[in-house]
């Protein structure tokens, strides 16, 4: 393992923010990161690095960080109906989606072309087009980052919600996820083709009976076709949640916009896509210096070149004013900003 000091990590974040990183280390299996924990007692110092495409990074970090390259794909228990996948934490997403196409192991299709790692997506529960990572989410092995330790959670440990796990909360900082098991339909699979675009995609093909691989395909050209490829143009997909509001606050907004985009929750509350509300308040293709919300989707904060982690941030605030200040709705970032 190549410890290596002031070390620049542009190339290790989406939004593609040039700060440098005290020492950087990449692991490569369970071993070598309890070796690096054993040298290293100040575990608050340590920050685990996946894909880096949920940050934004706003200044240059006096940790140690240690990149995840835990790799691997295995079988490891056959059910009637199901295979359980164990995949190292450093694979890259999409490339476990598409083995898993390819295999015809179903459940995580709808979740094609999410950047970042397979350890980063129980963080924040990934999710797309009607699909969440907790509904193939079967468990996950983390090691302590305090003690080296290993430690298996199931899915009520993790304490899943939108784009929510308790490694975002009690645990922030604290583990390092190192391999995930998922629970995939190898028969009978549960199609989610309910999100309206892909319905729209499949009819448009005259696909009536589609595929894992249609659905994949779908999912695929309707992310090309809205959000930005962050080797082009610098990003971290949405940048903020989309937030949830009582009834009786969405009613009133009703009455002063009749055609506020909304979707009912169980809960009783309502939620509204920020992308609509930042696209009300005239943020669309808006550029401010190096950065700007994004042409196709409003919820995206690009770097168009050169962007400080501090001017992508200031846009953020400023754009959250303006969202408060024409409907009263607070809206907070999606991605983690250090
Ligand atoms: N909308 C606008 N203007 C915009 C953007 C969106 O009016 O600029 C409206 C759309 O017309 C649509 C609604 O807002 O009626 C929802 O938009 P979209 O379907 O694009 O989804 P989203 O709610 O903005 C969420 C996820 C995405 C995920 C998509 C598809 C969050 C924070 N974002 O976006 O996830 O791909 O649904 O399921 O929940 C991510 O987390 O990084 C991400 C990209």
């Amino acid at each position: 393992m190549l410890l290596k000091q002031n070390f620049s990590l542009k190339e290790y974040n989406t939004f593609g923010i040039d700060v440098v990183a005290a020492s950087f280390v990449a692991i490569h299996s369970v071993e070598e990161l309890q070796q690096i924990l054993l040298k290293n007692n100040d575990s608050e110092k340590i920050m685990i690095l996946g894909g880096g495409s949920n940050m934004l990074l706003t200044k240059d970090l006096d940790r140690l960080v240690v990149h995840n390259q835990i790799k691997g794909f295995e079988i490891v228990a056959e059910e009637k109906d199901h295979s359980i996948v164990a995949v190292g934490g450093g694979e890259n997403w999409h490339e476990f989606v598409l083995m898993c196409v390819e295999n015809d192991l179903g459940g995580v299709e709808n979740l094609s072309l999410i950047p970042g790692t397979v350890g980063a997506a129980p963080i924040q529960n990934i999710g797309a087009y009607g699909v969440e990572l907790k509904d193939v989410f079967e468990r996950l092995e983390a090691v302590e980052l305090s003690t080296g330790k290993v430690y298996t959670f199931d899915k009520t440990a993790c304490q899943f919600g939108y784009r929510d796990s308790v490694f975002k909360r009690d645990l922030k900082g604290k583990f390092c996820i190192t391999k995930v098991y998922f629970r995939l339909s190898k028969q009978q699979h549960q199609l989610n083709t309910s999100y309206g675009a892909i319905a729209q995609v499949l009819d448009d093909k005259n696909i009536n009976s589609p595929s894992i691989k249609d659905i994949s395909d779908a999912v695929i050209e309707i992310r090309q076709s809205k959000l930005p490829d962050p080797k082009v143009l610098g990003n971290s997909g949405s940048f903020f949640k989309n937030p949830e509001i009582p009834l009786a606050q969405f009613e009133d907004l009703q009455q002063r916009f009749p055609e506020i985009v909304h979707y009912s929750l169980p809960n009783g509350k309502v939620k509204v896509p920020a992308g609509w509300l930042i696209e009300q308040c005239g943020w669309k293709g808006k550029r401010i210096g190096n950065t700007g919300a994004y042409e196709k989707q409003a919820l995206v904060l690009v770097n168009y070149g050169g962007a400080t982690g501090e001017e992508v941030f200031l846009l953020a605030k400023e754009i959250a004013a303006s969202v408060k200040s024409k409907f009263g709705i607070t809206i907070t970032p999606e991605v983690n900003v250090l």
